[in-house]
């Protein structure tokens, strides 16, 4: 029997401590997502796939890509295969629970149209979700006055939002009733797709946003939801951002986060509601 061959040996590129350290740095400066020590094989696993699209043999050369791309395709590209996209239609219900007795009756009675935001909208559940929710609860007439903003940083996630087709296992939260109601089949054999229907596609706006960049939308929001997603922000990048949507909601309006996540310890003038829920005073 011949030598073994270790994985380096056949081929898998290593990451130095000191690659690693600037590919983090690289991605806490355009996203402020921050990668802490420990992360090293997480980012090697998730980057490899990049190194292959490029035709790369290591991260020496991987980097040096990235310092010499300045149209920054490949550190969005970057972004995408690191960021966590994890989310599901309903996810963290309570919130969906909040907006049904607590906004919603407002609406009803207003004649007001009223916005609301999905920062870090992922793959689109979020935002059709909110979508679902709004056109089961609402009469039509009011429904037609909403409008979704749902932005992410990710391209690839914002494709999938825009094409809003989901297989079988990814609807499975969604109620059977508001599952026949707002989808249509669009894959019969299985794994069976599910595409949201056009109405309801119609009430949300997908767009690319870094939330660390600028904002060119001008408020105000009723409602902001940015959840799971400032986890990965360190405290002072979180606090700007707070401060930020307080300035884009309404008087009376809501901020969303997730139950992981929580604005204590953040120099903030958002009075607690409930778990995970804040309020902009009227
Ligand atoms: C874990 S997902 C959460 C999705 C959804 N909000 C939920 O709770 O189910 C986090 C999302 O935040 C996005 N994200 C991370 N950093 C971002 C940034 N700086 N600007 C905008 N989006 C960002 C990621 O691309 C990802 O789609």
């Amino acid at each position: 029997m011949g030598p073994s061959i270790s994985s380096t040996e056949v081929g898998t590129p290593d990451l130095s401590a000191a690659q690693f350290a600037e590919i983090s740095g690289m991605v806490y400066n355009l996203c402020g997502i921050r990668l802490e020590a420990g992360k090293e094989g997480l980012v090697k696993s998730r980057l490899i796939k990049r190194l292959h699209a490029l035709e790369l043999d290591t991260f020496h050369d991987y980097i040096a890509y990235l310092r010499h791309d300045t149209s920054g395709t490949e550190l969005v590209s970057m972004i995408d295969s690191i960021s966590t996209n994890k989310t599901s239609f309903f996810r963290e219900n309570q919130h969906f629970e909040f907006m049904a007795a607590r906004v919603l009756p407002h609406q009803t009675a207003s004649s007001a149209p009223m916005r609301i935001w999905c920062a870090g909208c992922s793959s689109g559940e979020e935002p059709f979700s909110l979508a679902i929710l709004l056109a089961d609860k609402l009469p039509d007439m009011v429904r037609r006055k909403i409008r979704i903003l749902a932005t992410d940083i990710s391209t690839r996630m914002l494709t999938e939002a825009r094409e809003a087709v989901y297989d079988q296992d990814t609807v499975r939260d969604v109620p059977p009733l508001l599952l026949q109601k707002h989808f249509r089949c669009v894959e019969l054999k299985a794994p069976r797709k599910y595409q949201v229907n056009e109405r309801l596609r119609e009430m949300v706006s997908f767009a690319r946003l870094n939330l660390l960049d600028e904002w060119p939308m001008s408020g105000p929001f009723s409602v902001i939801f940015c959840r799971n997603v400032m986890i990965y922000f360190d405290r002072p990048t979180r606090e700007r951002l707070v401060n930020r949507f307080w300035d884009l909601l309404s008087p009376g309006g809501y901020l969303m986060v997730g139950h992981a996540e929580s604005l204590t310890g953040l120099n903030t003038r958002f009075s607690y509601v409930q778990p995970a829920v804040y309020g902009k005073q009227a």
